[in-house]
């Protein structure tokens, strides 16, 4: 086997979730941007990057999101923020922006962001919904997952959360709905509990080898 690195392995595996943080603690603005931007790091089809989050941490955010969610207030109430995670149909319209920024970064060349733009036009131009929905639903659960593991790495636990209805979510926090598809929530903050231990499937019971 080759060397591990056992701190890595250690902060991915030993993530739980949370439901139940040390209210008193705020995460600054510059803090929870550069978590973002770490999370944004995460690969995605073509790098479309179609996540889209919004951030509640105030008083008054987390009272508008209260009424439509399911789970123990509690976790609403002693969280740092409720990031919520967003999935964006119209993720294509920015590849002029994403593949201008690599000409301009000096990372690709413009007959190769030419080339990626006009490819993605030919997949996204027209593409069924159901196939959208599994794009945008796939590529941002990948940012949501390295939300929680960056998160642990800033000394702090998330818990995420699918109990909240998302119909209303959009119509409080004014997302088109047609547009941005919510994903989840991710509670993030100091822990004020354990966690529990959770099971996990055998490789052997979910894994085919050929
Ligand atoms: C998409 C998704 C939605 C979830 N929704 C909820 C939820 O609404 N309430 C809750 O208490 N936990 C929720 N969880 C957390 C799971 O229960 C938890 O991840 C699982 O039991 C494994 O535990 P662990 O995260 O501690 O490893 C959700 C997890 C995911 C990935």
């Amino acid at each position: 086997m080759t060397e591990m690195n056992e701190e890595a392995i250690r902060l991915i595996t030993g993530r739980k979730s949370i439901r139940k943080y040390d209210e008193a603690q705020k995460i600054s603005r510059d803090e929870m941007t550069r978590m973002l931007e770490e999370a944004c790091r995460a690969p995605s089809a073509l790098n479309l990057q179609p996540w889209r989050f919004l951030v509640i941490q105030s008083h008054e955010g987390k009272e508008k999101l209260k009424p439509l969610f399911y789970n123990n207030p509690l976790l609403l109430d002693s969280c740092s923020a409720m990031i919520a995670v967003l999935g964006d149909f119209a993720a294509s319209d920015y590849k002029d922006q994403i593949y201008d920024k690599a000409v301009t970064g000096g990372t690709m060349s413009k007959e190769e962001r030419d080339k990626e733009v006009r490819l993605i036009s030919d997949l996204y131009d027209g593409m069924p919904h159901d196939e959208q929905l599994t794009d945008v639903s796939f590529n941002s659960a990948l940012a949501a997952m390295q939300l929680m593991l960056v998160a642990r790495a800033h000394g702090y636990e998330t818990c995420p959360l699918g109990g909240f209805d998302k119909k209303r979510f959009s119509e409080v926090f004014d997302y088109d709905r047609s547009r941005y598809l919510p994903l989840v929530l991710i509670a993030i903050g100091k822990p004020a509990e354990e966690g529990f231990d959770t099971v996990r499937l055998g490789v052997d019971e979910i894994t085919k080898w050929i």
